[in-house]
């Protein structure tokens, strides 16, 4: 299965932005059936990423042979996504940070079902394990502000997506604090980046124009896959 993905995103890979077509839609939608390996993304339904965003994100992870780090857990979706992608017995993590705030019954969350009976925090813990991932992420309770230093000391940290609070300041700080953590070579992949003109989209176009080591390669969904190359000097 991780051959046939690599295959499908190496040709997206060579263009700058990729647009889905309605015909590989239907293909995507047999290929992330209920019964295939990607029953996960059917489990628990969120209005967070999509099956499209997912395969790109576990085509990241398979193309890649380090690290991996995640701004914005929620319930770990993304994270068992990328986990997902590594070989068995490896020793590769996905090292996710989220401030896990939705307590049981917490009336104000947008998707306030999924906490009816458990916490945020519990949910994602037992998607996790019942994925059979629970050895390959660890899961980090806090803001990314608070382990932006601690995890700068991760070594060979190859993609990292960022997909936590959205607004221009905090997605600023974000790359400021973390972009410079990946390998050169790794790749920085920012969600919603079309989701609001002036949150992700504003920051990272300032933030690649002033760090031109980081090359934009595609768009798919709202996910903008940068990488990072070997700075000139
Ligand atoms: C869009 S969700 C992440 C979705 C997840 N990546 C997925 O698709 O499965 C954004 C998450 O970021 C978290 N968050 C927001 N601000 C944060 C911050 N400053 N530090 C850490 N997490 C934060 C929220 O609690 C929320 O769960």
């Amino acid at each position: 299965m991780k051959k046939i993905l690599i295959n499908l995103f190496s040709h997206p890979f060579k263009k700058r932005f990729l647009r889905i077509q309605d015909n590989q839609k239907e293909g995507f939608k047999q290929f992330a059936s209920p019964n295939s390996a990607f029953r996960f993304f059917f489990d628990v339904d969120t209005n967070t990423t999509n099956v499209y965003e997912h395969t790109a994100l576990f085509t990241l992870a398979a193309i890649t042979s380090g690290n991996v780090l995640e701004l914005g857990t929620y319930i770990g979706k993304t994270a068992i996504v990328m986990a997902s992608a590594f070989p068995a017995n490896s020793p590769r993590k996905v090292y996710t940070i989220d401030t896990f705030t939705r307590e049981i019954g917490d009336e104000s969350s947008r998707e306030k079902h999924l906490f009816k009976n458990i916490s945020q925090y519990d949910l994602c813990n037992k998607l996790i394990s019942e994925n059979k991932v629970a050895d390959k992420i660890e899961v980090l309770k806090g803001t990314t502000d608070q382990y932006a230093e601690s995890l700068s000391k991760i070594p060979n940290i190859q993609l990292i997506f960022v997909d936590a609070d959205h607004s221009y300041e905090a997605v600023k700080r974000d790359l400021v604090n973390y972009a410079f953590i990946l390998e050169e070579g790794g790749y920085l992949a920012m969600h919603d980046y079309l989701y609001q003109q002036d949150g992700v989209k504003r920051a990272v176009d300032e933030f690649v124009t002033t760090h031109t080591e980081f090359k934009q390669l595609f768009l798919l969904g709202s996910i903008l896959v940068l990488q990072r190359n070997k700075r000139m000097h």
